[in-house]
């Protein structure tokens, strides 16, 4: 297998490289003046299965997709024998059904649009969500960053911390970081109105007076949600309250706004480089290739 460094992800795709022994194909790329994406690899994929490491985050992750799509045609026209897109980040991700009626299902969109680039397979990092995969036209997984996330914190000292999700279907993320942390886990509830986004959140039945409580989300987007839910936590009386998230979109002033409410750390991955990115998915995603080989 060879590693295509997508240009949103070269660092990392420089590192699974490394770790897992395949050979990296760099990738020259350009923005021309009309804003369009210019993509060349350059190194030899002919006969090869090729894994193509490219984070469709933002900013400009309309541009992102656009270049993991023209990767794909250019290795398949390479002669690469099947192409693996690794997207750490997958945008689009949470618009998976129909909330509202005359809605798209974005996610989907995306997925039929990269079967027609020529993806085979694709392998992502904690997507939104997991039964969106099942739509997808060809294989698609999903793994989950949390464990190494939750490892960062043990190493910082805080072995025993509670984990808390802010809301309820995200409590197998709290379960998760549970196993690593090992100091309980639970959730808040989350209402948001589909029509103005505004969310409401409460705690029921947590107790977590005196504790330190990391809490564990897969996205990090204006910061609200974490700015509530330490709220909350610092009102019920937690001693220390951290912030470990997948994706730390951290759009304008979210970092600010979190560490402002009284967060002492945000921790995020490299699915979205940044000043938050401090746990590298390079591991993770080796491991999973080297499997895939
Ligand atoms: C939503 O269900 C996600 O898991 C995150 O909680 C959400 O995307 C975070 O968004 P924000 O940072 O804007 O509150």
């Amino acid at each position: 297998m060879k590693v295509i460094c997508g240009p949103a992800s070269k660092e990392l795709a420089e590192s699974v490289s490394a770790l897992t022994g395949f050979e990296k194909v760099p990738v020259a790329s350009k923005v021309f003046p009309d804003g369009e994406s210019y993509v060349r690899l350059e190194g030899n994929v002919k006969g090869d299965e090729v894994a193509i490491v490219q984070t469709t985050c933002p900013p400009a992750q309309d541009g992102r997709l656009f270049q993991l799509a023209f990767m794909v045609d250019a290795a398949k026209r390479g002669g690469a024998t099947k192409v693996t897109a690794v997207v750490p980040y997958l945008a689009y991700a949470r618009q998976d059904k129909t909330f509202l009626s005359g809605e798209d299902i974005s996610v989907e969109t995306i997925a039929r649009m990269l079967q027609a680039a020529g993806v085979d397979e694709l392998l992502t990092v904690n997507i939104h969500s997991e039964l969106s995969l099942k739509q997808f036209p060809f294989p698609a997984r999903t793994v989950s960053a949390i464990p190494l996330i939750a490892d960062y914190f043990v190493k910082k000292g805080y072995k025993g911390a509670f984990a808390l999700s802010p809301d309820k279907g995200a409590m197998y993320i709290a379960v998760q970081a549970q196993h690593v942390l090992g100091g309980g886990a639970g959730h808040l509830e989350k209402h948001r109105d589909r029509y103005t986004g505004q969310t409401v959140q409460m705690a029921e039945g947590l107790n977590v007076r005196d504790q330190t409580v990391v809490i564990f989300d897969d996205i990090i987007s204006t910061g609200g949600t974490i700015v509530g839910a330490a709220k909350i936590l610092l009102e019920q009386g937690a001693k220390h309250v951290f912030c470990g998230c997948v994706h730390g979109l951290l759009i304008g002033d979210a970092e600010k706004r979190i560490l402002d409410a009284g967060v002492e750390e945000i921790v995020g991955t490299d699915s979205v480089p940044g000043s938050v990115s401090k746990v590298s998915l390079a591991p993770l995603l080796s491991q999973e290739l080297r499997a895939q080989k």
